[in-house]
Formats: structure tokens, C-alpha cells, sequence
């Protein structure tokens, strides 16, 4: 019987970040990614249209025979989690409460910074999940709308990176926090230059990361982990342009993407 895929989407290709985690944790589980490239970005939107965004990506993936789905987005989990929730088959999960329970596991001053997109930010759900952690924490929020697009032209590191990191980020040092989520899931692409501006002694919570080890806990305690290895299984679509999104992914994969990237009209599945 074919294994069932873990089916991920995200608007583009940060959710590669919660992939690279996945497929080093659970290498013999088959993925079918969902990279909205057409539509990205999605945290510049009204909730709405990430809203409708998100069904449209999850009816693309529930074509497939799937075990779970994870939003591995931090806007459209933020915003639009709570309604897609129980519209398919298999359970949905989003990139933000492993990372805030991190996040709060990791602070000893419990001071929390968090970035994200402008979506993110004015949900207030990071901040939010935080707080029902451990109350006396205190968090600083700033939206970092510039880091997208940054990333997905391959901008990463250099003098550009480095002057919004350290514009956006002024704030959340000057607050004193020793731990800063990466509320967005293309953010950890940018980790050595925040991390540099930053400086020791902050620690990073990269979404994807928490997420991946939450999925294996999840598909190892309903016993739904793949049982027989069998290589070159994960699929890769996106909604524009595959050569793009083939060069990027694999450098940061370090790996050629898997079975190739393959263009799909998203705009037919609602
Ligand atoms: N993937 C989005 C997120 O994690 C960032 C890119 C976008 O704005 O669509 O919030």
C-alpha cells in the first residue's frame, strides 16, 4: 500500500525551512509541498484574502492521500488557522503554538521578542499564545515586511540584509530580550544576519524547526510513522514559475529538489 504524504504549504519558499527540518527528522517520510509563488506575498493581505488563500492551498493538497497537513506559514497559520480547521479530513497544524511554547520554555528574562509579517504582527496570536504560556512574560512585536521579498531574491546575507536587520530589530535589542521568534517561516534564511545583529546570548526560535519535532512527537504517538524506506517520494508544486523556485530551494536545501518542482493553477481549487 502507497505510504500516505505529509502534505506542507506555505506561500512560498520559506516553508522549505520547516521541509529541511522534517526531511532530517523523519527521512523516510514521503512530503508533498505547496509553495504559493504565484500569490506571495500573503502577510501584506487582509485576513480575508489570506483566508481564502489558505482554503484554496489546503483543497490543492487534500487531492493527495494525506496522514496530516501543516501550515508551515506564520500568516496564514496566524490568521487563518481557526477557519480551516476540520474543513478536510486530517488534522491541520500551524507553525505558531510549538514555536510560542518554545519561546517561553526558552526565556530566562522573560523578555520575548517576535518578528513576522504585517498579517502576523496585527494578529496579535504570537504575543498572545506567549502570555497563556506563562503570564509575567513580556513581549515586544515588530513587523519586518522587507525580509520576504529580501529572501526570496536570494538576499540573505550582505550590507542589504544587514541594514533592515538592523533598522527592524533596533527596538526588540534595545527592549533586552534573550529570545526572538522568527515568526515567520522564511525569517530562519536570514538567521546568521539576525543572529549578528542580535548579538550573543539571544536565541532564536525558528518555526519550522519547533514544528518538525512536534510532527514526529504527533505521527509517532498515533502510530502513523511510515514503516518501509523507499527514496525520491516527495513532490514539490508551486503556482509560477518552477525554475525559480528550483534554484533558491536547492541552495537552501543543499540538495536539488527532490522529483523536480511542477507548476499548478492554484485559482482552480477552492
Ligand atoms: N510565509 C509567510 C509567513 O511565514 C511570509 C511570506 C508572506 O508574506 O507570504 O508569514
Amino acid at each position: 500500500m502507497p505510504e500516505r504524504y505529509i502534505g506542507i504549504f506555505d506561500s512560498g519558499l520559506g516553508g522549505l525551512t520547516a521541509v529541511k527540518e522534517l526531511m532530517q527528522l523523519l527521512p523516510d517520510e514521503p512530503i508533498v509541498y505547496f509553495g504559493d509563488t504565484g500569490r506571495v506575498p500573503y502577510g501584506t493581505k487582509s485576513n480575508e484574502t489570506i483566508i481564502k488563500y489558505t482554503k484554496s492551498d489546503i483543497a490543492f493538497l487534500n487531492t493527495f492521500d494525506l496522514k496530516m497537513i501543516v501550515i508551515a506559514c506564520g500568516t496564514a497559520s496566524t490568521i487563518a488557522l481557526p477557519h480551516v480547521d476540520g474543513t478536510v479530513p486530517v488534522p491541520i497544524f500551524g507553525v505558531v503554538s510549538a514555536a510560542a511554547k518554545a519561546a517561553a520554555a526558552a526565556t530566562k528574562n522573560k523578555k520575548v521578542g517576535i518578528i513576522g509579517t504585517n498579517g502576523s504582527i496585527r494578529s496579535g496570536a504570537y504575543a498572545r499564545l506567549i502570555a497563556e504560556e506563562d503570564s509575567a512574560i513580556e513581549t515586544v512585536s515588530v513587523a519586518c515586511p522587507l525580509f520576504v521579498p529580501l529572501v526570496e531574491t536570494g538576499h540573505t546575507t550582505g550590507e542589504i540584509a544587514r541594514l533592515a536587520a538592523e533598522e527592524y530589530l533596533e527596538s526588540i535589542r534595545d527592549f533586552g530580550v534573550d529570545t526572538l521568534v522568527l515568526g515567520c517561516t522564511h525569517y530562519p534564511l536570514l538567521k546568521e544576519t539576525i543572529a549578528s545583529v542580535m548579538g550573543d546570548g539571544v536565541t532564536l526560535i525558528d518555526p519550522g524547526q519547533v514544528t518538525a519535532g512536534f510532527v514526529k512527537d504527533y505521527l509517532t504517538e498515533q502510530n502513523l510513522l511510515c514503516r518501509e524506506a523507499v527514496p525520491h517520494r516527495h513532490r514539490f508544486y508551486v503556482s509560477d514559475c518552477p525554475e525559480d523556485f528550483m534554484t533558491l530551494g536547492s541552495a537552501f536545501l543543499n540538495r536539488p529538489i527532490p522529483g523536480g518542482v511542477e507548476q499548478i493553477d492554484i485559482e482552480k481549487y477552492m
